[in-house]
């Protein structure tokens, strides 16, 4: 069968050879701590799995829904963008709902992009950025995220005649996979930029509520004109552990939802108004389960990396997300790397590689388990000698 060339650029070898590696380790019996897909292994508030409940047992919510989502969940979200940002969105034009971030995520392009257009991405980057690029026949302009720059993109370094091609231009901060942070300055320069080479700005923050140690991240769209070139993304996957219940929203310029809409409209019928109800509970209600989740997290980063830094490897401490971006303390790729770890210890994490070459030299460690697994990982790299025996 002939296939799309297309589909030669979905999802990253290196990705499907770990797995590969992770199920040949269970098959064989061996204990394997996943610490490679950032799932959250905690579960939703409990208030909001009762209204999941009892909206599921209402049978008026089995009709179609709207893809846009339903008046009730928009205003939901224009009123915790007001509580939480201090933005003032108008629930009608400047909320949509998605099904998860990744459903804006992957079809935005179709709606800005024609074929050879520029899109800007970062490198390394969350993988259905570029493929949202090809899915659209655009073409993804890399912009680096290295250590020197923090982890943000140099727009200086963009060339004018790419920045004058470019419709996209795509930002996640708090930052998968490299897990930095994005303060008002950026913001304020991101959106200079674009409102001077007429690009939109689609702003991924997914962890925006996974923050350590007092940090609040910002939104783009407290910046003054924001509203005029950037839409931003948000889920109810991390923020309230509700991944599996596929929920996540679009705010901001209403020309770029607008367009947004139409592709959706030819695609899908919308979030389970069940499912809606639910995330509409989760944004209205008791906010201190964000504040716990951060808590856990924050004090499985501490139990993890001042494990690692006692056996020798030092990495620092991220204000947010639920990923820590590790450099690789000796000359090994990413790949071999992560396959040594995961076949000497059990221990799954992800190469940095397979989110771009600038990810090249780091591993990715989300932290998905409880902290005596965490401390279990420490040992069993304590015990093989991992970090040692490649330094030497
Ligand atoms: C940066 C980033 N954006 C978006 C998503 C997609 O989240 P959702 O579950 O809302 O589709 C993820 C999921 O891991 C992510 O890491």
């Amino acid at each position: 069968m002939q296939l799309s060339n297309r589909l030669s650029r979905f999802g990253s070898a290196v990705f499907f050879e770990l797995n590969e590696l992770k199920q040949q380790l269970l098959a064989e019996g061996k204990d394997v701590i996943d610490l490679g897909i950032g799932s959250p292994d905690l579960p939703p508030p409990v208030h909001v799995m009762e209204t999941l409940q009892a909206a599921a047992a209402d049978p008026d919510v089995y009709g179609y829904p709207t893809s846009e989502g339903s008046p009730f969940f928009r205003e939901a979200v224009a009123i915790w963008y007001n509580n939480r940002f201090g933005v003032h969105l108008d629930p009608d034009s400047e909320c949509m709902a998605l099904m998860g971030s990744q459903d804006g995520l992957s079809h935005l392009a179709l709606a800005l992009v024609d074929p050879g257009d520029y899109v800007l991405v970062p490198d390394p980057g969350y993988p259905i950025y570029e493929v949202s690029i090809h899915l659209a026949n655009g073409v993804p302009y890399l912009m680096p995220l290295t250590e020197e720059n923090g982890f943000l993109p140099d727009f200086s370094a963009i060339p004018v005649n790419v920045a004058e091609r470019a419709k996209l231009m795509i930002l996640n901060y708090p930052n998968n996979p490299v897990t930095a942070v994005a303060d008002r300055k950026f913001y304020e320069k991101a959106v200079g930029f674009a409102e001077e080479h007429d690009i939109a700005i689609v702003s991924d923050i997914a962890y925006s509520e996974l923050a350590f140690d007092g940090y609040r991240p910002m939104s783009i769209l407290e910046i003054e004109g924001a509203k005029d070139v950037a839409v931003e993304f948000h889920s109810l996957s991390k923020s309230f552990n509700m991944a599996g219940c596929r929920i996540g929203f679009a705010v901001g310029n209403r020309d770029i939802l607008h367009a947004l809409g139409v592709v959706k409209s030819n695609i899908d019928y919308g979030v389970f108004k069940a499912v809606q109800q639910a995330g509409a509970a989760a944004l209205l209600g008791d906010q201190t389960h964000t504040a716990t989740m951060s808590k856990i997290y924050q004090s499985r980063r501490d139990v993890l990396l001042d494990g690692l830094a006692r056996i020798g490897w030092q990495i620092p401490k991220p204000k947010a997300t639920m990923f820590v971006w590790a450099k690789i303390p000796f000359e090994m790729s990413s790949r071999d790397f992560a396959r040594e770890l995961l076949s000497q210890t059990g221990v799954a994490v992800v190469p940095g590689s397979g989110f771009g070459g600038h990810g090249e030299g780091y591993v990715r460690i989300a932290l998905v388990q409880p902290e005596d697994k965490l401390q279990e990982a420490v040992r069993r790299m304590e015990e093989s000698r991992i970090l040692q025996v490649y330094q030497s």
